[in-house]
């Protein structure tokens, strides 16, 4: 079967091509980072306008690159939510017409199955059931995997996700957009011990998170001192947030009884967090998986594989016509169970 991802949901149009026997064939992607750098965040309508602007000619490069045509499509999977309006509706608009046109099916998904899905394109991929750690900018989430389409939810974030936890710091120390990335390239040079900063939640005895107490410890630093320490505040936060997910992926392990941790999200590219899982785990012979550093953000290949497998659990849906819905905030479990 071949499919077609298209990702829409936020600041970058991607797409991947993925063929159950031969597996992902290409991928293209065009990220809106610079776009929005001057605004210090993501603006939803000029996003809208950019995946207009790319999602045809990226689906053109991917059937180029993969050397497919449209008319070897089986399916298109798109990110149906969740996400901004705007911007999801680009992908689902595309996908169905194109769709339509093709008079194939086109299936939308849930962008978390994606994350949680994407690790299984890499070398070595895990094997169910794992538990799931999703950092991402939005998310922040324990999650038991039992098998595709099977999620249960251990804990998450009471408040801010781990990623906007970083692009909210990254922005205190100055930093351009996006903050993540650009944070832990400057705690690279820092001393991660030189500020104490709080572990919030770290013995809430749960699988909870809390991030913004951090951000806020941050704000006061940053007020009291000057550029010379960004750096190693820009450390201490981040091995703070290192501290914290690593204590709570290891509780997660013990309360499933699962020896698997995967890792998925745009945070799942931070250094430090993917040295001091694989640290920690190993230590209590526990493994864990990330998926390649290009697929942890977000990329149309971990839809085009979530809507493959979607396909060969549910089985090809008879197409409706172009009748779709697009849903910017969309409960993982209500979507797994409908
Ligand atoms: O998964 P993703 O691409 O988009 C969402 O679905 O949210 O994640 C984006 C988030 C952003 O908050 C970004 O700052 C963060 O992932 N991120 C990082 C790193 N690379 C991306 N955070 C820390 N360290 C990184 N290397
Ligand atoms: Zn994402």
């Amino acid at each position: 079967m071949l499919v077609l991802g298209i990702e829409t949901s936020c600041d970058e149009t991607g797409i991947g091509l993925y063929d159950t026997e031969a597996g992902l064939l290409s991928e293209t992607l065009h990220s809106q980072s610079a776009l929005h750098a001057d605004y210090g965040g993501v603006v939803p309508e000029l996003a809208s306008r950019d995946h207009i602007r790319h999602t045809l000619p990226l689906i053109r490069q991917a059937l180029e690159d993969g050397q497919r045509t449209l008319d070897q499509l089986d399916a298109i999977a798109y990110t149906a939510g969740p996400g901004l309006a705007g911007a999801l509706l680009v992908g689902a608009a595309v996908a169905e017409s194109l769709a339509l046109a093709l008079d194939i099916p086109a299936v939308g998904i849930h962008h978390l199955e994606g994350h949680l899905l994407s690790p299984l394109l890499g070398d070595q991929p895990p094997t169910f059931p794992f538990t799931a750690l999703l950092v991402s900018g939005g998310h922040t989430q324990f999650m038991a995997v039992h098998r595709a389409g099977d999620y249960a939810l251990l804990g998450e974030t009471v408040d801010d996700a781990a990623g906007e936890a970083f692009d909210k710091t990254a922005q205190l120390l100055g930093l351009p957009y996006p903050g993540g990335p650009a944070l832990s390239d400057l705690a690279r040079n820092g001393d991660p011990l030189r500020f104490s900063l709080p572990r919030p939640m770290l013995h809430s005895g749960d699988l909870n998170l809390s991030f913004s107490g951090l951000k806020t410890a941050v704000s006061l630093l940053v007020k009291s001192h000057g550029p010379e320490h960004h750096a190693d505040i820009a450390a201490s936060f981040e091995k703070a947030v290192v501290d914290v997910l690593c204590h709570k992926a290891e509780m997660a392990l013990a309360q499933t009884g699962l020896s698997q941790m995967v890792v998925a999200g745009g945070v799942g590219a931070n250094r430090r967090l993917r040295a001091s899982l694989a640290e920690r785990l190993a230590s209590r012979g526990a493994s864990v998986a990330f998926p390649p550093l290009r697929l942890c953000t977000d990329n149309g290949a971990m839809i085009a594989y979530a809507g493959a497998s979607r396909l060969q659990r549910h089985g090809l849906p008879t197409h409706r016509a172009g009748a779709f819905a697009i849903h910017p905030r969309w409960d993982l479990q209500d979507y797994a169970r409908g």
